[in-house]
């Protein structure tokens, strides 16, 4: 029996909590689900990490999980200490270094839960959303000058490459191909911004040209925000840049009932490196400690893990036991209006696994 080898890097806030609660629902999964095992190692890189050594992690850190199958990551961001010190010395270097260009958040209305929308509407959402990960608005380039003076000046220059817009295409492309409804929406704002995003519109527009079967439709940001919240079922998989998916996933999770249960995954589709499977929310340190953050999420984001591991029955029944908790509404954390912490969440969907088998899927091919 091979073993999966996990690599578990717990982060900060909230994010050891979760993904420890994670490692338990996956371990029990092993334990009934034939032929499943994985092999966890634990790299206590984050915050903590940086005021003892210096750095958020060792400076040959990406050597170290390269050969591993894949990264299970909590959350990064610490109240005393710069986000981009801690954004870019650990999540946003493993997703660069290891060229994890696309970054996928599905979302759907979990069974027993009630989002912000009216419920006719807010069951007909079940998105995918495609993140390009690695260059756009968030690519790292640009500079500050002239510090302190009147005229001082700081610029995030936006990049966009026809290798890199090929890339995510040709993926959002495809996974909308393997969805039932071969939907896929295009967001784009190419009427303000006229070089980055009308480049594009050229290319996505030529790699959709290679999916006859496939519907596209294009929205511009702004507009795909009211889409969202007035007609969601029009919508399947979405396509968008670093930036606008960013915002739209955040607008995604809270019409999914919760940041808590959004989940992604920072994939590197040549597989040639590890991908890695994060929750959406960030490291929470309103709650931290207090053992309540719901671990939904970073259940869901391990389902999506099995699936990447070619593990498609185990992802299911992970995500039909998640759904069974949800269904039922007697374990549900504060963020969902339970009162249930990360203990019972987690007990409650371990014992909803010996009774789950596969009639649900975490909407993504593996
Ligand atoms: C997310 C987060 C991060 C991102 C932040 C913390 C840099 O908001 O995963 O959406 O934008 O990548
Ligand atoms: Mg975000």
């Amino acid at each position: 029996m091979s073993s999966h080898k996990i690599a578990v890097i717990g982060g900060d806030g909230i994010g050891p909590e979760v993904v420890e609660a994670g490692v338990k629902v996956l371990e029990a999964l092993a334990a009934v689900e034939p032929g499943l095992a994985f092999d966890f190692r634990r790299f206590d890189w984050g915050s903590d990490y940086y005021r003892r050594n210096g750095r958020m992690m060792p400076q040959d850190g990406l050597t170290q999980i390269e050969g591993f199958d894949a990264i299970y990551f909590g959350s990064v961001g610490d109240p005393n200490l710069p986000d981009d010190i801690t954004l870019w010395g650990l999540r946003l270097a493993i997703c660069q270094g290891f060229d994890q260009y696309a970054n996928v958040r599905p979302t759907r209305l979990l069974p027993g839960l009630t989002g912000p929308l009216r419920p006719e509407l807010g069951k007909q959402i079940d998105w995918v959303i495609v993140r390009e990960n690695s260059e756009g608005e968030y690519a790292g380039v640009g500079g500050r000058a002239h510090r302190g003076l009147p005229i001082e000046v700081g610029m995030d220059v936006a990049v966009f490459t026809r290798t890199g817009i090929e890339r995510i295409a040709r993926f959002a492309c495809d996974l909308a191909m393997s969805r039932p409804r071969k939907l896929l929406t295009v967001v784009t704002k190419s009427n303000a911004q006229r070089h980055g995003m009308v480049l594009w519109d050229e290319v996505v527009r030529e790699v959709v040209r290679d999916h006859p079967g496939l519907t596209v439709d294009w929205m511009l940001v702004d507009a795909m925000t009211q889409r969202m919240v007035n007609k969601p079922g029009s919508i399947d998989t979405v396509l968008a840049t670093n930036l606008h998916a960013d915002i739209l996933s955040d607008l995604a999770a809270a019409l999914g009932g919760s940041l808590g249960i959004g989940s992604t995954s920072n994939m590197d589709p040549s597989r040639n490196r590890p991908s890695m499977f994060e929750p959406i929310h960030g490291s929470a340190f309103d709650i931290t400690g207090k053992g309540v953050a719901n671990p939904l999420g970073a259940f869901w984001t391990a389902s999506l893990m099995l699936d990447h591991l070619g593990e498609p029955a185990a992802a299911r029944r992970l995500m039909v036991a998640i759904e069974t908790v949800t269904d039922r509404g007697e374990y549900l954390s504060p963020d969902l209006g339970g009162v249930a912490n990360t203990a019972e969440v987690t007990a409650a969907v371990i014992a909803a696994l010996s009774g789950a088998n596969s009639t649900s899927s975490s909407g993504l091919p593996g």
